[in-house]
């Protein structure tokens, strides 16, 4: 199997359909934050504020190099970010979740741990500056995506299952 890359914006449920999918179907779930996170055994909003964004970008793309040498059968879900990461298309299918800026807020928001969920955003804590982030990604996204589902009102079980079809038509 080819591996599946997860892109999208913050909080549009990455993690969630990637452990949905490697649960129903025979892949392996790895999240690129939580590789970032043990590679340097500090949470991402640590390293947002002890050494910057332009550090935390430059461990995307070692993280994308290893991924796209080193891994396969697996589902990967990404930080908001990694999309602009240089060895994207070399890891695998690029599938970008897909859903209104109003929608991810609703999601975010309506969550038990919602103020942890937003917490551990650096770049969602201003609802505001997240909506303009947003706005100026919402297109770099579709052009990087070799496919494109909307999960609006969908369960992580309904998405998984339209991807695992979406991915054996390709
Ligand atoms: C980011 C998204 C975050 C995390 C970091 C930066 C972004 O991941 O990688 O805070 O640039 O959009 P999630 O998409 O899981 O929130």
């Amino acid at each position: 199997m080819k591996n599946i890359i997860l892109i999208g914006f913050m909080g549009v449920g990455k993690g969630t359909v990637a452990r949905a999918y490697a649960a129903e179907f025979d892949a392996y779930a790895i999240d690129t934050d939580d590789l970032i996170e043990s590679m340097e055994n500090r949470k991402i909003k640590d390293i947002f504020k002890e050494e910057g964004e332009p550090y935390f970008r430059a461990l995307e793309q070692k993280s994308a190099k290893w991924l796209s040498k080193s891994v396969k059968n697996s589902i990967i879900s990404t930080g908001g970010g990694f999309f602009k990461t240089k060895s994207l298309k070399k890891i695998g299918i690029v599938v970008l979740l897909d859903s209104s800026y109003d929608a991810i807020l609703k999601r975010i928001l309506e969550h038990p741990n919602a103020k942890r969920k937003l917490a551990k955003r650096p770049l969602f804590q201003d609802p505001k500056q997240a909506k303009k982030l947003y706005k100026e990604r919402s297109t770099e996204y579709k052009e990087v995506a070799d496919l494109i589902i909307n999960v609006e009102g969908k369960t992580p079980q309904q998405i998984a299952k339209e991807l695992k079809k979406l991915v054996t038509k390709l």
